[in-house]
C-alpha cells in the first residue's frame, strides 16, 4: 500500500516471536475464562485458541480482540486448524464435555479420553517442545491419558489437579478465620474432587499450625467440626454446577496461576497432577496431586510433605480408585 510507504521508513524485518506464547483448547466457559484471566493478568499477551466450533470459536477472538486497547499489545489468534499453535510454550486443555447436575467427573473419562485422542497428536505436532496443562474431568485420569498418548516426560504433562481445590479450601478458612485468603496456608491433595484429601496436619496461620491447636481437627471426633470446611470443597462444584450450570472463573484463574509459574521460571510451588508412583508408598502408575515446584521445564521437584497415616491411607486409597477407572479406559 502507497500509504505504508509514505509512513514507515523499514529498519529491520519485524520479529513474530513472543516467547511467551500459549495455545488453549477449548473455547467454553473455562477455556476463556482462562483465556481472559490470562490476558488481563498480563501472564502472557499471546495466545491462540482452538476448538471445533468455528463460529464460536471466531466469535470469542474478536470479542477478546476487541478488548485490545485495554491489555497489553495482546495477540490473539484463532482456528480450528492446529497449525496456528506451532511454537507454543505450553498449550492447556480445556475441550471435552462437561458434568451435567448429578454426573461426578469419572462420569466423563472415555468419552474426554477420545477428544484427548484427537487432540494431543495434533499439539505435539506443532509444538514438540511444548508444555502440556490439562484441565478437562476427569482431570488427574486425562492427564494420565495424556501423558500416555504424548509419549512426552512426566515433568511436561501437568494436570490442573487440587490447585483449585485448596484455593477452595484457603477460602473457606479465611471465611471461618476472618483473615485474607492469602494468609490462610493449606494444601488439598490426591483426587481432584471427590477423593480429594485435606492436610489437616500442615493447615497453618503465619506458620501457627491448626493441629497444635485442636489435635482432633479435620476428624470426627473434633468437637468444631473443622471437617465440613472440606466436605465444602467437595460438594462446592456440585452447588456451583447446579446453580449456574457449569463452573469457569475460579478454574480460569488457577489456570492462569500455573501458566505464569511456568512462563516466569518462578520454581513456586503447586498442589498440581503429576506423576506419582513411589511417592508415600503408591505402587500405580497415576497422576495425582502433591505440591509441586513449577519452573521453565515443567514439574521441577514434588515436595515430601510429611503426611499422617490417615492422610497416606486416603491419598493411595485415591490411587487404586484411579487405577482401576485406567485399566477400563480403551486408548
Ligand atoms: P464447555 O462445554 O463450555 O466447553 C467445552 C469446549 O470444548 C466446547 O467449546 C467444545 O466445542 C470444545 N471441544 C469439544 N471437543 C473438542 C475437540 N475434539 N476439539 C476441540 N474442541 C473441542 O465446557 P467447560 O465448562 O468449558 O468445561 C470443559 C472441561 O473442563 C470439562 O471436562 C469440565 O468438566 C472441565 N473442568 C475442569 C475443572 C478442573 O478443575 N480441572 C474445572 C471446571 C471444569
Ligand atoms: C470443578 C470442576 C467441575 O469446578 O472440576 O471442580
Amino acid at each position: 500500500m502507497e500509504s505504508l510507504k509514505k509512513l514507515f521508513q523499514p529498519v529491520h524485518e519485524k520479529v513474530d516471536e513472543t516467547w511467551s506464547k500459549v495455545t488453549i483448547v477449548g473455547v467454553g466457559q473455562v477455556g476463556m475464562a482462562a483465556a481472559f484471566s490470562m490476558l488481563t493478568q498480563n501472564v502472557t499477551n499471546n495466545i491462540a485458541l482452538v476448538d471445533m466450533m468455528a463460529d464460536k470459536l471466531k466469535g470469542e477472538m474478536m470479542d477478546l480482540q476487541h478488548g485490545s486497547a485495554f491489555m497489553r499489545n495482546a495477540k490473539i489468534q484463532s482456528s480450528t486448524d492446529y497449525s496456528i499453535t506451532a511454537g507454543s510454550k505450553i498449550c492447556v486443555v480445556t475441550a471435552g464435555v462437561r458434568q451435567r447436575e448429578g454426573e461426578s467427573r469419572l462420569d466423563l473419562v472415555q468419552r474426554n479420553t477420545d477428544v484427548l485422542k484427537q487432540i494431543i497428536p495434533q499439539l505435539i505436532k506443532y509444538s514438540p517442545d511444548t508444555i502440556l496443562v490439562i484441565a478437562s474431568n476427569p482431570v488427574d485420569i486425562l492427564t494420565y491419558v495424556t501423558w500416555k498418548i504424548s509419549g512426552l516426560p512426566k515433568h511436561r504433562v501437568i494436570g490442573s489437579g487440587t490447585n483449585l481445590d485448596s484455593a477452595r479450601f484457603r477460602y473457606l478458612l479465611s471465611d471461618r478465620l476472618g483473615i485474607a485468603t492469602t494468609s490462610c496456608h493449606g494444601y488439598i491433595i490426591g483426587e481432584h474432587g471427590d477423593s480429594s484429601v485435606p492436610v489437616w496436619s500442615a493447615v497453618n496461620i503465619a506458620g501457627v499450625r491448626l493441629s497444635d491447636l485442636n489435635n482432633q481437627i479435620g476428624t470426627d471426633d473434633d468437637p468444631e467440626n473443622w471437617k465440613e470446611l472440606h466436605e465444602n470443597v467437595v460438594k462446592s462444584a456440585y452447588e456451583v454446577i447446579k446453580l449456574k450450570g457449569y463452573t469457569s472463573w475460579a478454574i480460569g484463574l488457577s489456570l492462569a496461576q500455573i501458566v505464569r509459574a511456568i512462563l516466569t521460571n518462578a520454581n513456586s510451588v503447586h498442589a498440581v497432577s503429576t506423576y506419582l508412583k513411589g511417592e508415600h508408598g503408591i505402587e500405580d502408575e497415576v497422576f495425582l496431586s502433591l505440591p509441586c515446584v513449577l519452573s521453565h521445564c515443567g514439574v521441577s521437584d514434588v515436595i515430601r510433605q510429611p503426611l499422617t497415616e490417615l492422610e497416606v491411607a486416603q491419598l493411595r486409597k485415591s490411587a487404586k480408585v484411579m487405577a482401576k477407572v485406567q485399566n477400563n479406559i480403551k486408548f
